[in-house]
């Protein structure tokens, strides 16, 4: 991991956004055959505040991209809300801000082939913030050089850019409406190890220095922890713990996570197959510290330490 050179401050624990008892079902089956509901958000409850980073943690199919998505009203809850609350200092924001934004894991196929990043980049100016060319031109110069690329890019194609350089226009992109909160969806798991620090470290540069926010989806145990503020980790579209990244990392409760960073470790793989409990903690069927209980009730939250929390009732 990069080695953090940047000055920490103080994160705010005002609320950017408010999520409560979210649930998200998805209608899956064949067009012209039965339909069943698919539970991908089950009960989630979040506050991201301003100006942090709070890293998504979870195997794969555990909602996380979903959850991203739900943030900026991509997909619409079953139930539950999703609230951006105004910004705290009113007069500090730019007239025309979009409060947030994504960024993808594959930058190749987030830009449109036939334009040149310039012009991709330029759209939301144009669109949303009706800017003259003129503008836009100096607008757009200004985005790549905050994320350390030259204005000359602006006149290439995707295909003539590397990865790295293409996330760091696909950041531009983003950043071009002065969002509070940008959703990176494991936005250095393509990247070579090398280009990936120095994504990661714009990011936190980013964050630090502009106090953007941002929700960073990862697999990777390790980016999270350099990167974020707090870890949530996800199991079957349910939070099953969250707090700051080193109580997490360094003193997990939830079962859950222990397996997680067992695994990282490489001590025991987490498992691939997994059936939900029907009533119980979603974990339930694969914990191997389940309680008869523990398939019959959902666990409420339990406080541990400083802002740090679990659901479970049997925790480590
Ligand atoms: N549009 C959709 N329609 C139906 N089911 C979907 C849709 N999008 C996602 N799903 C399902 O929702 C579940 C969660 O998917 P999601 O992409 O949010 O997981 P994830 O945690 O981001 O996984 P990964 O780490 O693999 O990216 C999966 O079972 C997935 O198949
Ligand atoms: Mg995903």
């Amino acid at each position: 991991m990069p080695h953090d050179v940047i000055d920490v401050l103080p994160v705010s624990t005002s609320p950017l956004i408010r999520i409560r008892d979210a649930v998200l079902e998805f209608k899956i089956g064949k067009s012209w055959g039965a339909k069943r509901d698919l539970r991908v958000l089950d009960d989630i409850s979040l506050d991201v505040n301003e100006g942090e980073i709070i890293a998504l943690l979870g195997e794969s199919g555990s909602g996380k991209t979903t959850l991203g998505k739900a943030m900026l009203g991509l997909h619409p809850l079953t139930s539950g809300s999703i609230a951006v609350e105004p910004p705290k200092a009113a007069s500090s924001r730019r007239h025309g801000a979009y409060d947030l934004q994504m960024v993808f894991q594959d930058p190749l196929s987030s830009f449109n082939p036939r334009f040149t990043v310039g012009s991709s980049i330029a759209l939301p100016l144009r669109l949303q913030l009706k800017m003259s060319e003129e503008q836009i031109s100096e607008r757009v110069a200004d985005l790549l050089s905050r994320v350390g690329l030259n204005a000359s890019f602006a006149h290439r194609h995707p295909h003539e850019m590397s990865g790295g350089q293409l996330q760091r226009a696909a950041i531009a992109r983003a950043l071009a409406l002065s969002p509070r909160l940008i959703v990176a969806d494991e936005a250095v798991s393509k990247l070579d190890v090398s280009v990936r620090a120095q994504i990661l470290n714009l990011i936190k540069s980013l964050n630090r220095s502009e106090k953007i926010a941002f929700v960073f989806i990862t697999h990777d145990l390790g980016v999270a922890q350099f990167l974020a503020d707090r870890v949530a980790v996800m199991y079957f579209g349910r939070i099953v713990e969250l707090g700051p990244v080193d109580q997490v990392m360094d003193s997990p409760r939830h079962p859950y996570t222990t397996m997680l960073m067992n695994a990282r470790k490489g001590e025991a793989p987490v498992a691939e197959e997994a059936k939900r409990s029907a009533k119980g903690c979603n974990f339930a069927n694969r914990c191997p510290r389940a309680l008869g209980k523990c398939h019959d009730a959902r666990p409420e939250v339990t406080a541990c330490g400083e802002d740090h929390e679990f659901w479970c009732f049997n925790p480590v």
